[in-house]
């Protein structure tokens, strides 16, 4: 139930938090899940003196960690990281192959997780799946210049469509970089890696929310505790 959930992340906050050593250069990830890491090294940063040089993948998360007082940094000062720790919307048991963006902050995610040596991902159990696509869309970022024409090159390779809105409005959802997001329903992904490549070859696509071969490790909050999976 949802106080269970709540509880899991609070416990995989404290976890992904307990990664990152004095003096690390670390990728913050975006949603409640990663949120929940924010907080914790917040307090770590407010009560322990902990420092190290965080790199936000969207303006929530830097104003979340912001309101702890951790400083925050660019990928330009710097562009190595040593760790990035996320949430995901969807994992496989085995590959640790990822949907991400349900959030609308995959582009900056990705660019984060690529700059990072390794890739922590952090979710409830309710995200493991066996095959990608059993309950999530692949969301995917488009430039809104021509993004019908870029939808029906979509459509061609077998995706049934919807197009991000903000909630509660009729305006389209724009991500941080302003752009749009088209939720793309493939039903389930076979071969996750063919369908990154096929996406992302059409134009005005900027970027798939597939995560494909790039999740060193999975902590996965349930009923016996934290799992940890390992690519
Ligand atoms: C944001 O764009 C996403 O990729 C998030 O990482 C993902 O939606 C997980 O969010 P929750 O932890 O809130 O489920």
């Amino acid at each position: 139930d949802a106080q269970q959930i709540v509880k899991y992340k609070e416990q995989l906050g404290k976890i992904g938090a307990s990664l990152v050593s004095q003096g690390m250069k670390v990728g913050l990830g975006s949603g409640s899940t990663a949120a929940c890491v924010i907080r914790s090294l917040g307090k770590r940063w407010q009560e322990e003196g902990l420092r190290f040089e965080g790199v936000p993948s969207s303006i929530a998360s830097a104003k979340l960690a912001e309101s702890y007082g951790i400083e925050l940094t660019t990928l330009g000062e710097c562009p190595e990281l040593d760790i990035a720790i996320d949430g995901a919307d969807e994992v496989t048991h085995q590959g640790l192959q990822l949907i991400k963006g349900l959030g609308g902050a995959l582009l900056r995610e990705k660019i984060v997780r690529y700059a990072a040596k390794k890739f922590v991902i952090v979710v409830d159990e309710r995200k493991l799946v066996d095959k990608l696509g059993e309950h999530t869309p692949v969301p995917v970022e488009v430039t809104p210049f021509g993004w019908e024409a870029t939808m029906k090159h979509l459509e061609k390779i077998g995706a049934s469509i919807k197009v991000r809105v903000k909630n509660d409005h009729p305006d389209f959802f724009l991500t941080d970089g302003g752009n749009m997001i088209l939720d793309c329903d493939f039903g389930i992904i076979d071969d996750p890696v063919r369908l990154e490549k096929d996406i992302i070859s059409i134009a005005g696509v900027i970027e798939s929310g597939l995560f494909i071969n790039c999740t060193d490790e999975a902590l996965v909050a349930g009923y016996n505790g934290i799992q940890h999976l390992y690519k």
